[in-house]
C-alpha cells in the first residue's frame, strides 16, 4: 500500500472505533437498538462494496435489516449503467421520503455510481433534499467518517470527488454468504466503450497489489470461504500500471495455490485482452470454474468498431471456439446489447450468426440506454423504439434456443455443486451452483449449505436442473 493509503486506512479505522459510543448515545436517548439497511443496485462490484458498507454499520452496532422500509438508517448503493437502474432508485427514494415524514429521525443516504454523474448529483441535492448523506465511488472509503458526522448530528453531508487513486484496505466486511466471497482485484476502467458510463463514474483503472489480494483470500479461507470471485471491469488488464506486478493468469495461478481454496471464478473478461496464457491457466487448474463470461455486445464488426470494442465478429468467434476446444465443458456466457445508434437488421443478423456459431450457454440481453456524457448519446442516428423491440425479441429468442440446447448436454450427468441456500419454492430442497455456473435444485437439508456435494442432474428445466444428491 502507498504511504497515503496507509494513513487514510488508519484514519478511517479510528473513526470506526469511535462509532459504537456515538451510536450508543443515540440509542440511549431513543431507548432502543437502531436498525440499518443497505440496498444494492448494479453489478458484483457494488455488491462487494455493500458488504463493506454493511460491515462498517454492523461494527458500529446497528442491527442490519434486509428491507429499507422500517430501517432507522437506509443506504442506497446505486447503479447508473442503464436508465432503468436510475428509475428503480427514484422509486425507493419516494418511499423513503414518505417514511421519513412519519419518522423524521430516519437517516437516508445515497452512494455508489449515480451521484458520480454531475447532473444526477445536482438532482439529488436539489429535488431530494431530504437525503442526509451523499457520497460517490471515489470516496467510499470515507464512509466511517461520514457516519461519525451523521451520528454527531450533522445533516446534508454531500461529498463527491472527481477522481481518486486511493485504495484503502482492511476495513470491516459483513459477507452475505459465509462460504463464498467476491474479491476486488482492480477498480475502474480505461476502455471507454462509446456507450458506457462506467469509466466516468468508476474512474481510471487501478489494480490492487497481488500481495494484498492473496492476503485477503488467505484470510477469507481461514474464516470458511470455499469459493472466491475475482472482480474487475476487465480482469485481463490486471497489473497494468504497477511496475513489476504479475499478470492476471499468474495471479489466478497463485490464488489456486492457496491450499484450502476450492473454487475460483472471475468477472469480467474483455475479449480484446484475453490471452492464450489465460486459456492455458484455466485449462490446467481444475479449481478454476468451468465458466467464462465473455461479453460480445454486438456481432457486427461495424457496430463493434463504433462501440470501440477492439475486436471483429470473426476474432470473437475464433476466440470463443478456441476456448471451447481447449477447455472441454466450459460454459461461455455473454452480454449482448441491441439498439446501439445506427444499428440495422443486417447488424442483428451478424449478432444472431455469432450466437449460432458460439452457442452461448446463457446471455444477458440489454436494450441500449443513452448515458449522458458518452459519445454514443449525442449521435443523431438513434434507433426507433419499434426497431429496438424487434431486434430485442429476435436476439432473445435465439439466445434462449441455444441456452436450452447447451443445458440439455449435461442432463443425466453428475457434477459437484456448492450448496448456496434453501430452495425458495420447494420445501425440503436446496439450491447448488455447478462449476459452470448453472443452478441445480435437489432434495436436501439446510445443513448442506456451504458444502460441495456431488449431484446427478436428473432433469433439465431450461436454465436450471432438478437433481438428486448421489
Ligand atoms: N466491463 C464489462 C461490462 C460492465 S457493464 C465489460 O466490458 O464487459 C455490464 C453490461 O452492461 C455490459 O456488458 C453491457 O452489455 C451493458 N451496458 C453497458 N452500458 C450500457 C448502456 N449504455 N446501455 C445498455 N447496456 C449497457
Ligand atoms: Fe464499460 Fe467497456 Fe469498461 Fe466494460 S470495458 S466497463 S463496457 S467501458
Ligand atoms: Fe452499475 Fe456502477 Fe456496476 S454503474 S454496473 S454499479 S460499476
Amino acid at each position: 500500500m502507498k504511504e497515503s493509503d496507509i494513513k487514510e486506512t488508519q484514519l478511517q479505522t479510528e473513526h470506526i472505533n469511535e462509532l459504537p459510543s456515538l451510536l450508543n448515545k443515540v440509542q440511549n436517548e431513543k431507548k432502543r437498538v437502531l436498525t440499518a439497511s443497505v440496498i444494492t443496485f448494479g453489478c458484483q462490484m457494488n455488491a462487494r462494496d455493500s458488504e463493506k458498507l454493511a460491515g462498517i454499520l454492523s461494527s458500529a452496532g446497528f442491527k442490519l435489516l434486509e428491507d429499507d422500509e422500517d430501517a432507522d438508517f437506509v443506504l442506497y448503493n446505486t447503479c447508473t449503467v442503464r436508465d432503468n437502474a436510475n428509475r428503480k432508485l427514484y422509486g425507493h427514494l419516494g418511499e423513503a421520503h414518505a417514511s421519513k415524514k412519519k419518522n423524521p429521525d430516519k437517516l437516508v443516504a445515497v452512494c455508489g455510481c449515480l451521484p458520480q454523474e454531475p447532473e444526477a448529483f445536482e438532482i439529488l441535492k436539489k429535488k431530494y433534499s431530504f437525503i442526509d448523506l451523499i457520497f460517490g465511488t471515489h470516496n467510499i472509503y470515507a464512509f466511517p467518517e461520514y457516519l461519525c458526522r451523521l451520528l454527531s448530528g450533522e445533516r446534508h453531508i454531500y461529498e463527491i470527488m472527481d477522481a481518486t487513486d486511493r485504495i484503502v484496505e482492511d476495513l470491516p466486511v459483513l459477507r452475505k454468504y459465509p462460504f463464498k466471497s467476491g474479491v476486488n482485484i482492480m477498480f475502474g476502467c480505461n476502455n471507454f466503450c462509446t456507450y458506457c458510463i462506467v469509466p466516468y463514474v468508476r474512474g481510471r483503472e487501478r489494480s490492487r497489489e497481488s500481495a494484498d489480494i492473496i492476503k485477503e483470500i488467505e484470510g477469507l479461507v481461514s474464516s470458511g470461504v470455499k469459493e472466491v470471485m475475482l472482480l474487475g471491469q476487465n480482469v485481463n488488464s490486471y497489473g497494468n500500471g504497477i511496475e513489476g506486478e504479475i499478470s492476471f493468469p499468474e495471479l489466478l495461478k497463485r490464488v489456486c495455490d492457496i491450499k484450502e481454496i476450492e473454487r475460483v471464478r472471475f468477472m469480467t473478461s474483455h475479449p480484446k485482452d484475453l490471452s492464450d496464457d489465460l486459456i492455458k491457466v484455466i485449462r490446467d487448474n481444475t479449481k478454476i470454474c468451468r465458466h467464462l463470461h465473455l461479453p460480445l455486445q454486438s456481432g457486427s464488426t461495424r457496430i463493434l468498431k463504433e462501440m470501440n470494442r477492439h475486436y471483429s465478429k470473426e476474432q470473437f468467434i475464433d476466440l470463443a471456439l478456441k476456448i471451447r476446444s481447449e477447455i472441454p465443458g466450459i460454459a461461455i456466457t455473454t452480454d449482448i446489447m441491441v439498439g446501439f445508434p445506427s444499428e440495422t437488421m443486417a447488424d442483428i443478423e451478424d449478432t444472431l450468426d455469432v450466437i449460432r456459431k458460439v452457442e452461448f450457454d446463457n446471455a444477458f440481453t440489454f436494450i441500449y440506454s443513452k448515458r449522458m456524457g458518452t459519445p454514443a448519446a449525442v449521435r443523431d442516428d438513434q434507433v426507433s423504439e419499434e426497431n429496438v423491440k424487434m431486434y430485442f425479441d429476435s436476439v432473445l429468442a435465439c439466445v434462449q434456443e441455444y441456452a436450452k440446447k447447451r443445458a440439455l448436454v449435461w442432463q443425466g450427468k453428475t457434477f459437484d455443486a456448492l450448496v448456496e441456500e434453501e430452495d425458495s419454492s420447494t420445501k425440503g430442497y436446496v439450491t447448488g451452483r455447478l462449476s459452470n455456473n448453472m443452478l441445480v435444485h435437489f432434495a436436501g437439508d439446510k445443513d448442506l449449505i456451504g458444502s460441495i456435494v456431488p449431484v446427478k442432474l436428473d432433469e433439465c428445466r431450461g436454465f436450471y436442473y432438478i437433481g438428486s444428491k448421489v
